[in-house]
């Protein structure tokens, strides 16, 4: 007996039909684990603040160290600090604010020495909270290197001038060179250098080559990365930018007259 011919569409049906199973089945994946990468975002932002504060140990909860951490939101113009029911930090996105049109504004070009083209109105700080006072002060930075935008955190003593801890957390450098910046042991010859001078000039400097390790100048220097003057210099603008009058500068003003340890 003859068999009876399979009609020709029948594979390709089996495909699409396949093919639709297979995506629904990645998109649901993709949309169920959203919480649990957003989760994982988070406590890999506290461990990058707790690692510029010299808190983190890898042998205890994320969570647990970072209860000791207020995170705050401040308005970078005036310097003065948002109350937490007008904007909750926990919902503030900086980096999508800088992108829109009423909580960004754009840097004209010789405003921008990080080569971040957009700047936020308003920042998050973290301060770190002991007994009540505030013995530090976690600032986030950005700027542009030789290849990518780099972003960390840096540390302020209460002083709000002398560094206690800076952490490179994401860029794109060339890896051995630019890279360095993620090495712990440049990073370790921030600790104890001052931003601002005595009369409040930006005094630190990301130098070439090394810094001086005594005399007047070894307390602002900070030192450079053989091979990777580029993208140390571009830390070094960061720096200029974050901590100068269009970054946290009226800020940290604002809290010393009122007491960095008692904010
Ligand atoms: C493939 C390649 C990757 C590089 N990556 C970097 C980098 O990430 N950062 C950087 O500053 N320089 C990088 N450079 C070197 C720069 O072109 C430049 O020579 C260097 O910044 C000068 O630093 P120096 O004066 O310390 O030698 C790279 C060069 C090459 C060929």
């Amino acid at each position: 007996m003859a068999k009876k011919k399979e009609p020709a569409a029948k594979p390709f049906y089996s495909v699409l039909v396949l093919a639709f199973v297979c995506s629904a089945l990645v998109a649901g994946a993709a949309v169920g684990l959203r919480p649990r990468q957003e989760e994982n975002r988070q406590l890999d932002q506290k461990k990058n603040i707790l690692r510029a504060a010299g808190l983190y140990d890898t042998n205890k909860p994320v969570n647990t160290l970072f209860s000791v951490i207020e995170t705050r939101i401040v308005d970078l113009d005036t310097g003065e600090f948002i109350p937490q029911n007008e904007l909750p930090p926990d919902s503030y996105n900086q980096l999508k604010a800088a992108f829109s049109s009423t909580l960004g504004r754009p840097l004209d070009q010789e405003a921008d020495i990080a080569g971040i083209r957009r700047i936020e109105k308003y920042s998050l700080v973290y301060l770190v909270k002991e007994n009540n006072t505030t013995t530090q002060i976690i600032l986030p930075v950005r700027g542009k290197g030789l290849w990518s935008t780099m972003y960390a955190y840096v540390s302020l003593d209460a002083d709000l001038t002398t560094i206690r801890g800076i952490s490179f957390y994401e860029h794109g450098e060339t890896p051995g060179l630019g890279g360095e910046i993620e090495n712990s042991k440049w990073q370790a010859g921030w600790q104890g250098k001052k931003i601002y001078s005595p009369e409040q000039t930006l005094a630190l400097q990301v130098v070439k080559g090394k810094a001086p390790t005594s005399g007047e100048e070894a307390q602002y220097q900070v030192d450079g990365l053989s091979g990777a003057t580029m993208t140390a210099d571009g830390v070094n603008d960061l720096m200029h930018f974050w901590f100068g009058d269009h970054g946290f500068k009226s800020f940290l003003e604002k809290l010393k007259t009122k007491g960095g340890n008692n904010v």
